[in-house]
């Protein structure tokens, strides 16, 4: 979480501080408690902060515009360490007024550093990264180099970090570092950038520098250097990248939020998954493998690590890829993984499933079962993200930028992912016949145009949230694979329009859950297809009736053709039905989770809630 640019220039205008703002306008997604940008002029930090959304720093650099600079470093902050105030706003400055430092991470160690280095300097503030700017500039007045102070700097502390630090006394350079946070430079014709995220600078270049892990980068506007911690140079060649998108992409493209238009693009979402690596003969394989395949033939546990969303996603995982291939699936929280000794080996396949491939907590789970000796697989959104990286194999999802913070057209692709590589491990593991893998593969294809479809409702849906905005607390229930879409139906309601919501598994209701129901309670109910499963089919609707006799109010999203509930839609009860077409239960989640998606992003809408950037969320979240 936390958003940084720098840029540095050949010579002195607006451009640098107006590059960093806009900068941090695309890349707001990353937090939003506060932000600034400091520059140098005449030999002092020129520095802005504002509290709140960008909007805020916007004014304030209005009211009192920047002086020209060549070089600025500005961030968008995701409060951890302190709340969010101008004091604890980045840019920190050193007391002395040396060094500037931005910073996305936690520094763990660093009220060690306050009291065995910095005993005698009165800090302003007590963040982690005051506490690091003020020992960086300590190291620089020892070195007198920035870069030499950085690769001292890190070899004393623990944590995550991307650094990006300006010395007031030299501003040709910025020298960062990078240590479980992303960074990467773009560069310029006669700039360079630094930032979180490519999105940052990609108006401006298309040519990309992905810092790795415990590198330090030094950067002029017509010279770029990197060192690893040891401080000797690398040769970066094998790190240099061309952007494949522009910067359309990342703009709303007329929709009134980036989650309507990610809603609206998940059918290209699905089927560049499908397609975006290409099946021969009927047959799925891998973006990368780093292993024997026939690997694959001997594990006997799978366990899928993930967080929020992508964490629901694997829950629809388990039902395919049991069901295919016939191998017990777990799934788990990866911030609860490694802490109950879970049962890793070398015989298990640990799934890792990202849309950022950032999140710390599902990196550590990755570290902590490559230690055990199991295998890991990352299905991640982003390439070149760490998770990317780290894992031994990788499914990319080709669901394109998400920038929403509430993540939609990303969980579509994340299962579409996993029935790809729940058919792939079937005819590997030779669980099922090709005919059998082909002929889901061949349903598997169908599911953008069935998507294209449900999306035809979605100005019913919304007509529909509109009258229910002042709404305050929403029910979500569904059985077999609809349990997981009804967990993320309430995730996604509670995270953007901030109405209590709950996922239950629709068996559970009379354990205790049907005691919440009372008189206009709004119950959402996934149906499950009719002819798959009809045991499945007629429980839920024994659920719903359970809901009607206690005055809850239902929403229904059921299958075309599916005429068992019309009566209770006429007589009352029922209160609506979103039709989905037809599809077997396996991939029926697909489909059934959108309704849900509108239905959360267009109640938002109509509370006017700024719904790419929920009050308290960010993005992506690099810190455990
Ligand atoms: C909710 C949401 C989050 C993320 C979670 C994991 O809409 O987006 O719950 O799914 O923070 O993030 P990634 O997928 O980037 O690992």
């Amino acid at each position: 979480m936390c958003g940084i640019v720098a840029c540095v220039t050949s010579k002195k205008s607006d451009f640098a501080a107006d590059a960093c703002f806009k900068g941090l306008e695309y890349l707001e997604y990353r937090g939003y408690d506060s932000a600034g940008i400091s520059l140098i002029v005449d030999g002092k930090f020129e520095t802005k902060k504002a509290v709140g959304k960008l909007e805020s720093l916007k004014k304030e650099i209005k009211s009192k515009p920047f002086s020209k600079s060549n070089i600025a470093a500005g961030h968008t902050r995701w409060a951890t360490h302190g709340s969010p105030s101008i004091e604890n706003a980045h840019p920190h400055i050193s007391t002395n007024g040396r060094v500037a430092l931005v910073h996305n991470g936690i520094i763990e160690n660093a009220a060690q550093i306050k009291s065995e280095k910095l005993q005698n300097i009165k800090l302003t503030g007590n963040t982690d990264t005051q506490i690091v700017a003020e020992y960086l500039s300590m190291l620089l007045e020892e070195t007198g180099n920035l870069q030499n102070a950085m690769t001292k700097l890190v070899k004393q502390i623990d944590g995550s970090w991307a650094f990006v630090a300006m010395d007031v006394k030299d501003n040709s350079k910025i020298v960062c570092s990078r240590h479980n946070s992303p960074l990467v430079i773009g560069k310029g014709e006669s700039e360079n950038f630094i930032a979180s995220d490519v999105i940052a600078f990609v108006e401006y270049t298309k040519n990309a520098v992905e810092i790795k892990q415990d590198q330090i980068a030094v950067i002029e506007w017509d010279n770029i250097k990197l060192f690893n911690f040891a401080g000797e140079q690398i040769d970066y060649a094998n790190q240099e990248y061309k952007i494949d998108w522009n910067i359309d992409a990342a703009k709303k493209g007329g929709y009134s939020s980036f989650m309507e238009k990610e809603i609206r693009e998940e059918p290209a979402a699905v089927r560049n998954t499908i397609y975006g690596r290409g099946s021969q003969d009927g047959r799925f394989g891998l973006d990368r493998l780093d292993f024997d395949e026939n690997y694959l033939k001997l594990i006997d546990k799978i366990t899928v690590v993930a967080c929020g969303t992508a964490a629901h996603s694997g829950y629809v995982a388990r039902f395919a890829i049991e069901h295919w291939c016939k191998i017990p699936v777990e799934v788990e929280f990866a911030h609860e993984f490694r802490y109950r000794d879970p049962i890793v080996n070398s015989k298990t396949l640990v799934i890792a499933i990202s849309q950022s491939g950032e999140t710390m907590d599902t990196l550590q789970a990755v570290r902590y079962a490559k230690q055990q000796g199991a295998k890991t697989l990352a299905i991640v959104n982003t390439l070149g993200s760490a998770l990317d990286r780290e894992c031994d194999a990788v499914l990319y999802t080709y669901a394109g930028r998400e920038i929403a913070v509430a993540s939609t057209k990303a969980f579509i692709a994340q299962i579409t992912a996993c029935y790809i590589l729940g058919l792939y491990l079937a005819e590997v593991r030779g669980n099922l016949f090709l005919d059998e893998i082909e002929s889901k593969i061949r349903e598997l294809k169908t599911l953008p145009d069935k998507l294209a479809k449900v999306l035809q409702s979605y100005d019913d849906i919304k007509a529909f949230a509109k009258k229910e905005k002042n709404t305050e607390s929403v029910l979500f229930l569904g059985r077999h694979i609809g349990y997981p879409i009804a967990l993320e139906g309430a995730l996604k309601l509670k995270e953007i329009a901030y109405i209590h919501s709950e996922g239950f598994a629709a068996g559970e209701l009379k354990h205790g859950p049907i005691a919440i129901i009372e008189k206009g309670q709004l119950v959402f109910v996934i149906v499950p297809p009719k002819n798959d499963r009809a045991e499945v089919h007629s429980k839920v609707l024994a659920n719903i009736e359970e809901i009607i006799s206690r005055g809850g109010r239902i929403v229904v999203i059921a299958e075309e053709g599916d005429n068992s509930l019309s009566e209770k839609l006429e007589k009352g009860g029922i209160e609506k039905i979103f039709f989905r077409p037809k599809t077997s239960i396996l991939f029926s989640a697909v489909l059934d989770i959108v309704p849900l998606q509108i239905f959360a992003c267009s109640v938002a809408l109509f509370k006017g809630l700024d719904i790419d950037m929920p009050r308290n969320l960010a993005k992506s979240v690099t810190v455990e």
